[in-house]
């Protein structure tokens, strides 16, 4: 098929263009910036002025929605949350419009979307598809995604990727987290007890290639391993993986919350996410179930 990734020069992104070329599929993007990517056509596009360039949308099939200005790169002021929200649904808006006024139908739209969803801080409750959206500022942004998602109508298919913390060595948390660690002052951050749902960026690569593939799918899909572990267990388990010592106290939820601001919610609040729908309606199969096996194969 012919697919057009916007964001697709994102850490995902990159990995998800290795194996849809691997799988047959072309790949184009569209980016703020021209770039030289093997096997990729690079197309512009301009947010401010809602400019595409020409020919972009030409005999497209699928469109994935990866862009957005990242949600841990700054401290959240008024100005980078609504920088947040509009890198996210202004292009999907503008991609609208413009497949309407070139009467161009996709077969599928399928978007990024997170499991800041149900809230900042879902607690003990295990949450699934069915939980209701949360009332913070990551689950409002994630809700109109979702909506602006559900709402586009030149695609024949829509798919929310309802993704949590993705395991690289390339970007997103991991190296955060794993650089105390290293230096052998890894320590739990806040109570310990929090909960996180993570992902392998293949197991993620592969479920958007099923999104991609699979017809039967639509909606939105919680993106977790079926096993999320406590911020506790995931400290000490990077730490077993990389045969550093852990010996350090937790770090106080108020110092974070000093140096982080609204932000640490991200770090201090927990998401205890079922894979449910992924698990009971599709023929989706991990790579990576269990966080130990996910960081021997990132790490060692
Ligand atoms: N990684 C995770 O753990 C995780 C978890 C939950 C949800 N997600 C979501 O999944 C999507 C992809 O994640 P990722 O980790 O691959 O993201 P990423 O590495 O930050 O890449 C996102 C891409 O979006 C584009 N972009 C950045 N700022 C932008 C802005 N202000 N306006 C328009 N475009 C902008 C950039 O592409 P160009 O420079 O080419 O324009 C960038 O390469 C994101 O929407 C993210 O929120 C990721």
């Amino acid at each position: 098929m012919n697919i057009l990734i916007t964001g697709g020069t994102g850490m995902i992104g990159r990995q998800l263009t290795k194996i849809l070329l691997q799988n047959g599929h072309k790949v184009s993007y569209l980016s703020r910036k021209k770039e030289n990517i093997p096997d990729v056509k690079v197309y512009t596009w301009n947010l401010e002025t809602g400019v595409i360039e020409a020919d972009a949308l030409k005999d497209i099939e699928v469109i994935v929605h990866l862009a957005g200005a990242g949600i841990a790169d700054k401290r959240w002021t008024e100005k980078q949350k609504q920088e947040i929200i509009d890198s996210r649904i202004k292009p999907i808006q503008l991609l609208n419009e413009q497949l309407q006024k070139q009467q161009i139908k996709i077969k599928s739209f399928i978007s990024a979307s997170g499991i800041g969803y149900y809230g900042g801080d879902t607690g003990e409750t295990k949450v699934n598809e069915n939980s209701p959206a949360g009332n913070d500022f990551l689950a409002v942004c994630t809700k109109i995604w979702e909506l602006e998602t559900k709402k586009f109508s030149q695609a024949d298919r829509k798919v929310s990727i309802r993704t949590g913390v993705v395991l690289s060595t390339t970007g997103g948390a991991l190296p955060k987290i794993l650089q105390p660690i290293k230096l052998g002052v890894g320590a739990p951050l806040g109570s310990g007890k929090q909960w996180m749902s993570w992902i392998h960026i293949d197991d993620i690569c592969q479920l958007y290639l099923k999104a991609i593939e699979d017809s039967t799918m639509q909606g939105a899909y919680n993106a977790v391993a079926p096993t999320p572990v406590r911020n506790k267990e995931f400290t000490q388990t990077a730490a077993k993986v990389l045969k550093k010592p852990l010996w350090l106290p937790n770090i106080p939820a108020f110092v974070l919350k000093l140096i982080f601001g609204e932000l640490s919610i991200t770090i201090l609040g927990g998401n205890y996410v079922a894979n449910k729908r992924l698990a009971e309606e599709t023929s989706f199969i991990y790579r990576f179930p269990t966080l130990e096996g996910a960081l021997q194969d990132l790490l060692v």
